[in-house]
């Protein structure tokens, strides 16, 4: 069988830059960084708001249904997350990003790789370099956290520990809310098997205060290849999503929510219903430095995800895929990914 890192290296025929640029050596943005001015570059929404969503509501149900059909996204708050453990990988993700370039670039993903230190996966499908840099985690961090800090081994088993009891925590929220929502969608027990063996990732985003942040792209426009995101933000804005008949709307951090996403294979096995959102990143014009944490969640690389819901008076829309096949095609054809699969 194919592993994570097959499923999910970089597939682009032209070979991508995987080295973010070393931020902290320019006081200008290079040519490579600098986006084309459009107009809705900085023209998002601050009136509409995503809804807000308490988990522990008896209706949370209806309001994850109606939320994932409206927007695509919600923000979960009271999901029993503590906040010890949002402040202890926010202070570790500060700590990893804050090395010398140098110390960074040792801890590189591999081309063809899934996990280490690099620019956006999505970079390959845009000809701009974005103002952000990552660190993509799939299960234990070890190897790359021992070449980020070699030693003491204090300094790479606290990164491994705190990173860990995140994701863990994460999957008891993203089982949580995955069970809702199958609930609700009415999904058979049998098609929804696979949570012991679910699939997640884990990805730290650093967006570097910017000399002019008017001329530059957080994170360009995309949706996320999951079953569902589950997203942290610290303190500084920067997050939009799309909004059919509205345009971009501002999704401002919230102290102790979790943004949570629909995404592409949510899309798929609601059979339309939910939407996957299309969301970017700009970068703060405030020139504040901006951190997220985002866990992908869903079903592992072999299971066939296809229109789960009850199928009585409709046609499915869509053929049904290998998560892994699904991954593959995102990595190749990105935007067009979805419509490859539409019957
Ligand atoms: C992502 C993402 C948003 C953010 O990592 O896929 O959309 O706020 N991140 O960094
Ligand atoms: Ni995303």
């Amino acid at each position: 069988m194919a592993t994570l890192s097959e499923a999910f290296a970089d597939h682009h025929l032209h070979s991508p830059r995987i080295l973010p640029l070393d931020f902290n050596s320019v006081d200008t943005v290079p040519e490579s960084h600098r986006w084309p001015i459009s107009d809705d570059l900085f023209a998002a929404d601050h009136r509409l708001s995503i809804p807000v969503i308490d988990l522990q509501d008896p209706n949370a149900s209806q309001l994850v249904v109606h939320a994932c059909e409206t927007w695509g996204a919600f923000q979960l708050i009271n999901q029993g997350v503590p906040t010890e453990v949002v402040e202890e990988v926010e202070a570790e993700a500060k700590r990893l990003f804050s090395l010398p370039a140098q110390q960074k670039f040792k801890a590189t993903r591999q081309p063809g790789g899934a996990t280490g230190y690099g620019v956006a996966r999505i970079s390959p499908s845009f000809s701009k370099y974005m103002w952000h840099e990552g660190f993509t985690v799939m299960g234990s961090p070890l190897h790359h956290a021992m070449q980020l800090w070699p030693e003491p081994a204090d300094d790479y088993t606290r990164f491994c520990e705190i990173i860990e009891n995140y994701q863990k925590k994460m999957k008891m929220v993203a089982e949580q809310v995955t069970q809702l929502i199958f609930n609700s969608l009415e999904i058979d027990k049998e098609d929804a098997n696979w949570v012991d063996s679910a699939f997640a990732a884990l990805q730290l985003n650093w967006y570097p205060s910017c000399p002019d942040p008017t001329r530059v792209m957080g994170l360009a426009p995309h949706t996320d290849t999951s079953l569902i995101t589950l997203l942290h933000q610290n303190q500084t804005s920067g997050l939009q999503i799309f909004k059919e008949g509205c345009g971009w709307v501002s999704v401002p951090p919230l102290k102790g929510a979790l943004v949570v996403n629909v995404g592409d294979l949510l899309h798929v096995v609601s059979n339309g219903r939910f939407q996957n959102v299309l969301h970017r990143v700009m970068v703060d014009l405030s020139r504040s430095q901006r951190l997220s944490v985002a866990y992908f969640y869903g079903p592992p690389l072999d299971f066939r995800v296809r229109p789960l819901v009850k199928l009585s008076s409709q046609v499915p829309r869509y053929r049904p895929v290998t998560v892994e096949e699904y991954a593959v095609m995102k990595g190749k054809s990105f935007e067009r990914a979805m419509s490859l699969i539409r019957i």
